[in-house]
């Protein structure tokens, strides 16, 4: 039995989603953040990005700040084909492609390389149907298979990219007291509003860290499941996670949403506002060592950039278009600079325990 103990309200327009989001609260009792989450960026009716994806409006990637992005994670994706031998066919998967920007300039970037697009499935793993119809309209010049998860890639030497995919997959927290922990869910105060609370129930932690407070992604040990069976059919596999979160601390309340470019409490728009976690690199990492995959990185996005030739391509660029200097050259500063998201954001790769060290780590 699961009692709400404590709540704090705060008024909030009630849209339709809010209100079933009550209305399933009222019936079932208090609901997960994990599941807050879920219904709030993929709820077939009102779910964001289900519905009305904001990349643009209400927050911004990296691909969408500079070109160079997506074009040095295409050499990248080149490279590691070249490291696996250059097999006649492999799997380019990308993981939650959003507007597909970075693909796009992952393609024109390797589309010069002999052998690579030929060798080349391209497949997409989209949830959003708004997306998945924009990503076909600017991918229209290559063959595009779309699908969910990734145990429906066909066998075969397999290359993922993922770009703040990551920090979209449902999170859970726990908060100790004393020797229990609670779940923190949300329910309804007095007054019908959406708020925080601690469920009556006390969990058992297991392998609980010494802390006070602590955030989990189930989602990211499926995922890491997901990819030792593609390593397990005996082919090939490298994936490249890119994404912010702490590397050496363990998130604890890191729920944010974000809408027009600020951020809102995660509860003020449900459906409305992108909703988003920090990703815990050290338990990515974890996860991935038990399943005896390989793992290179983390390493922050700045070092990880600049090692593929971030600065070359700049100077480059700057040359062919001396009018857009200025602006490639701040988007570049803002994807490298330690100080803005070039520690922030760490990469990671993770594959067969015989994938030769992929660029870059
Ligand atoms: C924050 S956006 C990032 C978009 C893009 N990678 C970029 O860097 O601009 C998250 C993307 O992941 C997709 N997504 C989120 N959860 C997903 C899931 N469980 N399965 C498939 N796609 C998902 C979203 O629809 C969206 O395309």
């Amino acid at each position: 039995m699961v009692r709400l103990v404590t709540t704090f309200g705060e008024s909030f327009r009630v849209s339709d989603l809010k209100s079933r989001i009550a209305n399933l609260i009222r019936a079932d009792g208090p609901m997960s953040i994990s599941t807050y989450m879920q219904l709030c960026l993929h709820d077939p009716r009102d779910g964001y990005y289900a519905t009305r994806p904001g990349l643009g409006t209400d927050f911004t990637t990296a691909p969408e700040i500079s070109q160079i992005f997506g074009e040095l994670l295409g050499l990248w994706a080149v490279h590691e084909w070249q490291q696996m031998g250059q097999p006649e066919q492999i799997n380019l998967v990308e993981l939650g492609p959003g507007r597909a920007t970075l693909m796009s300039d992952a393609l024109r970037a390797s589309a010069t390389v002999p052998g690579f697009h030929e060798a080349m499935q391209l497949i997409l793993i989209e949830a959003s149907p708004a997306l998945r119809t924009l990503q076909a309209e600017r991918l229209s010049a290559h063959h595009v298979r779309f699908e969910t998860e990734l145990t429906a890639l066909p066998s075969g030497p397999t290359l993922i990219l993922a770009n703040e995919y990551l920090d979209c997959l449902p999170a859970q927290q726990y908060i100790r007291e004393g020797e229990d922990w609670r779940e923190r869910v949300i329910g309804l105060d007095a007054d019908g509003n959406l708020g925080f609370g601690l469920a009556a129930e006390a969990l058992p932690v297991a392998d609980a860290p010494d802390l006070d407070a602590i955030e989990v992604q189930p989602a990211l040990k499926t995922l890491i499941d997901q990819i030792a069976q593609l390593v397990e059919r005996g082919d090939p596999v490298c994936a490249l996670f890119i994404d912010y979160g702490p590397v050496g601390e363990t998130p604890s309340d890191t729920l944010r949403a974000f809408q027009n470019g600020e951020q809102i409490h995660p509860l003020a728009a449900p459906g409305e506002s992108d909703l988003t976690v920090d990703v815990d690199f050290d338990h990515l990492r974890g996860l991935a060592h038990a399943a005896g995959l390989s793992v290179y990185g983390p390493v922050p996005q700045g070092s990880f950039l600049l090692r593929l030739g971030a600065e070359a391509r700049l100077n480059q660029l700057a040359k062919l278009h001396p009018d857009k200097a200025d602006d490639l050259y701040d988007g570049i500063r803002e994807l490298v600079d330690p100080d803005q998201m070039g520690t922030r954001f760490n990469a990671i790769a993770i594959g067969n325990a015989a994938l030769p060290k992929p660029a870059a780590f």
